[in-house]
């Protein structure tokens, strides 16, 4: 029974609203499509995402980090290219009048159309297949034209005058890194290569948001942008790719679900591209891009500022515009394939269960600690004891006296609890004094329990860990 991928989606939606990760969003007023709230189970998982991805970026000595607004200049978006060509190709259904994306029309059939093809590219391959195409909402094979939908989501932050520049939130947090990289060098990072780290929302107008959180118009993303000279940009663009793959494997995520995808249409100024791509229960879908951007953006905001973006290279005596390498994945979909990869039905002695066999690393509770009875105060006491002592070293520890154990075992394993800790009679050491001051551990994947010295539990987690 083990991760069976028929309805995956619909489990993990129906687990993550019922045990309180991801809810959708603004749900008592009938939803608001695109959109999902985090719960407090949720926030604790996305937080160990962050980490981890923090974590790593850190293990390079030359990367540093910023954190820049979600309003900018409309300049920003101009400059970058998005306001005149960051679209999705949008038809719509004659018969119904449902938004659909063209592409993806197109993919159900099994004709593969590049997100980037030109508006006269793509709707002279939806005509050759405009035949074989239906609504996915009536059914009625009955379009319009393909159009560009620009995807910016647009705002009246200070729009107070009719001619006031129409203002954008930010469409990926790679722009804010762009336009502070001169603060960011001139502030004594002045030495390439070196990277700029950022996570923080990014806005869409996604035109069918869909696949729960891989899909959405609000989002998280965590990128950097490697800033080098172009001799040494191949070489770094091939290590990033190693480096982020292994990065997945390293979290504990299944190797035969992760593959590396080589783009086949390179956007105009692009050197070389590939995403990451995760088997998520729709299929392989990006999880993460890895692009050699050139000098594009830092060129076409030196054009549109006026400010220069050159780097004086001491050693070498040459003056260039940086080239750069760019890592991006989203917060969303690193949480929905972290849940996808850990959903596990499967049977534990008698009966069967759910359990979130997440890595440690990203579970949102490291470890629950429970008294047998929770009407017995010496077996309170002694519980609270080893809760305080696990709380303070690991911070992500539950009290759980909630029910028969049998009922917080199978909580905790559908939230993906690594170890559930239960402080017993024989932990007062009543009936056999030599198990004083020991605890039961009891393991979410194999459910089984061993004794532990209540002095060893900190370093059996965390040779776990
Ligand atoms: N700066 C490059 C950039 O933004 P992208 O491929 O458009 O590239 C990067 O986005 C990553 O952001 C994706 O790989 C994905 O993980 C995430 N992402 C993009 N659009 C998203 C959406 N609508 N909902 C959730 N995540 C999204």
């Amino acid at each position: 029974m083990e991760n069976q991928s028929e309805n995956l989606t619909e489990k993990v939606v129906n687990l993550a609203k019922r045990r309180g990760f991801v809810f959708a969003g603004s749900e008592i007023y009938g939803g608001f499509a695109g959109t999902y709230d985090w719960g407090p189970l949720g926030v604790a998982l996305k937080n160990n995402v962050i980490k981890a991805w923090t974590d790593a970026m850190q293990d390079h000595t030359n990367i540093v980090f910023l954190d820049s607004s979600i309003f900018t200049s409309g300049k920003v978006w101009e400059a970058s290219g998005h306001v005149s060509g960051f679209s999705d190709p949008l038809v719509i259904c004659n018969s119904c009048h449902e938004k659909v994306r063209a592409d993806h029309l197109l993919e159900g059939i099994g004709v593969t159309a590049d997100e980037k093809l030109s508006e006269e590219a793509i709707n002279a391959l939806f005509d050759e297949n405009r035949s074989k195409l239906k609504c996915p909402k009536c059914g009625a094979n009955d379009f319009g034209q393909v159009r560009a939908k620009n995807l910016l989501a647009t705002s009246n932050l200070g729009m107070f005058e009719s001619d006031d520049a129409q203002v954008y939130l930010r469409g990926e947090t790679a722009q804010g890194i762009f336009i502070n990289y001169k603060n960011v060098l001139d502030s004594g990072f002045n030495s390439i290569p070196f990277g700029i780290a950022q996570i923080g929302k990014a806005f869409r107008n996604e035109i069918s948001p869909r696949q729960f959180l891989f899909r959405k118009r609000e989002f998280e993303q965590m990128e950097m942008q490697y800033f080098l000279k172009e001799s040494e940009a191949m070489e770094a663009y091939e290590s990033w790719k190693n480096e982020r793959l292994n990065y997945y494997y390293k979290l504990g995520i299944k190797k035969d679900k992760l593959r590396l995808k080589p783009h086949e249409n390179l956007v105009f100024y692009a050197k070389a591209a590939c995403d990451i791509e995760y088997e998520y229960p729709f299929g392989w879908g990006e999880l993460e891009g890895i692009h050699y951007r050139g000098n594009y953006d830092l060129s076409q905001h030196q054009k549109f500022s006026g400010v220069d973006m050159s780097y004086y290279d001491e050693e070498t005596k040459e003056r260039y515009i940086p080239h750069v390498i760019e890592t991006s994945v989203g917060v969303d979909r690193t949480v929905f394939m972290a849940l996808c990869d850990a959903y596990t039905e499967d049977t534990l002695g008698e009966s069967t269960r759910i359990v979130l066999k997440l890595p440690p690393k990203l579970a949102p509770v490291i470890c629950a600690v429970s008294p047998l009875l929770k009407n017995k105060p010496d077996l309170v006491v002694k519980a609270q004891e080893v809760f305080r002592v696990l709380k303070k070293e690991f911070g992500r520890v539950m009290w759980d006296d909630n029910g028969n154990i049998g009922k917080r075992y199978r909580r905790q394993d559908e939230i993906g609890t690594p170890w559930c800790i239960v402080i017993d009679f024989d932990t007062l050491g009543e009936e056999h004094p030599e198990l004083k001051d020991t605890v039961t551990v009891r393991n979410r994947d194999t459910g089984n329990q061993e004794r532990v010295a209540i002095t060893d539990l900190i370093s059996k987690i965390k040779e776990n860990l």
